[in-house]
């Protein structure tokens, strides 16, 4: 018997059948029942319940879908939660979930790491995080009917529910746009965001959060990046985070998907630490630098340069003096 797999397969789901467990290890369900009396013997905290299956109780601060449960007070958000020990790249797997139907994969499903071996972030880059550091997590969402173009506006409501989850743990976070959120001038979190479209409809978008918690080694400069217990001043549990931003991200998605951008539009910009401020922005086929003056209606940022023009910024890396190491 594998027990290591068997461990992975008890922490995956909050509760799981013998029967489950049985086809999945290619065991007796009586073999089932004699593996995990072998983990309860190695100090594991397995309770089995008639009916619900196997509960393993997580140890330290693990962010196992009970863990995040205790916490969590959504509709739909979080609705099932998947977690892994070990994956390739969250994004990845929710966005294997999306292809699956919306009954087995629903809105709302999470996909919470605690570890991933290749981690992805915007622009083709790596995204890096040590075990028990971070939230490594991904929202997979079937919006009713989204255009392609108008897929942004999950970018900036997922940026405004992890600002608004900081926050309530009392941290200074603020947005850079589009979709960084900083902290004393640090990265606190980034987020990317993948879509399975066709010309005019969206199937499904995975929005994708990485949130430097316990510590902060990414793929960035370390001189660059904060993490929440520094800016909370306290250790928080990272499954009450995640629980917190599932809170906040529900909240903000319905507001937009009944309201539109312009509902919640206001609320980015006041959290917003580009705006008002000397910006350089290094697009796809120039660079530049200006005042980053407002936002569109899609999202984009305005940029006045430095000759009094006006240019409409949709893509690309902006920078903000002051912040993340640009002077
Ligand atoms: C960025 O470059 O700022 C975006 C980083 C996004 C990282 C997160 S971690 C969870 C999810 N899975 C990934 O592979 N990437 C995102």
């Amino acid at each position: 018997m594998d027990q290591q797999k068997l461990i992975a397969l008890l922490m995956q789901r909050e509760s799981v059948s013998g029967e489950w467990l049985s086809e999945q290890l290619g065991v007796t369900r009586a073999g089932v029942w004699k593996a995990v009396g072998a983990l309860r013997q190695a100090g594991w905290q397995i309770e089995s319940a008639h009916r619900k299956g196997y509960h393993l109780t997580p140890p330290g601060d693990a962010v196992w879908p009970s863990r995040i449960r205790a916490y969590l007070r959504t509709d739909w958000a979080g609705r099932r939660i998947d977690y892994y020990d070990r994956v390739g790249s969250t994004n990845r797997v929710a966005h294997d979930l999306g292809a699956l139907d919306a009954e087995t994969a629903p809105h709302g499903t999470l996909v919470v790491a605690d570890e991933q071996t290749a981690g992805r972030g915007r622009l083709n880059r790596t995204w890096q995080a040590r075990p028990g550091d971070a939230a490594l997590m991904s929202l997979l969402l079937r919006p009713a009917s989204l255009a392609p173009e108008e897929a942004t506006g999950i970018v900036l409501v997922t940026a405004l529910a992890v600002c608004g989850a900081c926050r309530a743990f009392g941290a200074e976070a603020l947005i850079k746009w589009p979709n960084d959120i900083v902290c004393d001038g640090k990265k606190l979190c980034g987020m990317l965001l993948d879509m399975q479209a066709d010309m005019d409809l969206v199937r499904f978008a995975v929005v994708g959060v990485g949130l430097n918690i316990a510590g902060c080694p990414h793929a960035d400069d370390l001189r660059h990046a904060a993490c929440l217990n520094d800016a909370a001043g306290r250790r928080l549990a990272r499954a009450e985070v995640i629980a917190r931003f599932l809170e906040e991200f529900e909240k903000d998605y319905d507001l937009w998907a009944a309201r539109g951008m312009e509902a919640i539009m206001p609320l980015y910009a006041a959290q917003s630490v580009t705006l008002g401020r000397r910006v350089r922005v290094a697009g796809l086929r120039e660079t530049f630098e200006g005042e980053a003056l407002r936002l569109t209606q899609d999202g984009s940022l305005v940029v006045r340069r430095d000759g009094g023009e006006e240019t409409v910024v949709r893509a690309g890396d902006v920078s903000v003096r002051g912040v993340m190491g640009y002077v």
